[in-house]
């Protein structure tokens, strides 16, 4: 069975993750959609439990997904899950020289999982949780941006 991790903040889920979701289930058998928590990084907006609760919301109706959290290595987390693949989504040329330093980062730590890239539809390539974030405090227009679950989260945040 091909096992895949798409690993992220996902602080909180948009669109653009949702069509990486999609697709990656597609091809792999099942497709762990995993919450970093990360020590140095826990200003986010949601709560990690937040964030899980959202994309299992928004991933119901994906019979071959599975939401998860993980801390400290990514390489570690999928050797322990047995997962031979890392999806990430790239969204535009900006995204590259990172996502090509973690991706050979991981290599060189675990030569059997593979890095496989999905490009982001166009219509997505300007979004980030950032973005809809900003959007939200300043109570700009996102409904297009995140799933409607997500969207009325965001709303209660800043009401
Ligand atoms: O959604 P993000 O914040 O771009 O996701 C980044 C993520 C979670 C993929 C990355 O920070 C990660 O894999 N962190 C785990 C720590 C790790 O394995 N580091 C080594 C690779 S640089």
């Amino acid at each position: 069975m091909k096992i895949g991790i798409y690993p992220g903040s996902f602080d909180p889920v948009t669109n653009g993750h949702m069509d990486i979701i999609e697709r990656a289930s597609k091809v792999v058998d099942k497709l762990i959609v995993s919450v970093l928590m990360n020590p140095r990084k826990n200003t986010g907006l949601f709560t990690i439990d937040e964030r899980i609760d959202m994309l299992k919301e928004c991933t119901i109706h994906l019979s071959n997904v599975e939401i998860d959290s993980f801390s400290g290595l990514l390489v570690d987390y999928a050797k322990y899950k047995e997962a031979s693949i890392i999806v990430r989504g790239l969204r535009a040329v900006m995204d590259l020289e990172l996502e090509m330093q973690m991706a050979q980062i991981n290599k060189n730590m675990s030569p059997e999982v593979e890095t496989v890239f999905l490009v982001t539809q166009a219509k997505y390539s300007f979004l980030s949780s950032s973005a809809v974030k900003e959007l939200a405090l300043f109570h700009g227009d996102f409904d297009d941006l995140v799933p409607h679950f997500v969207r009325n989260k965001l709303k209660d945040k800043y009401k």
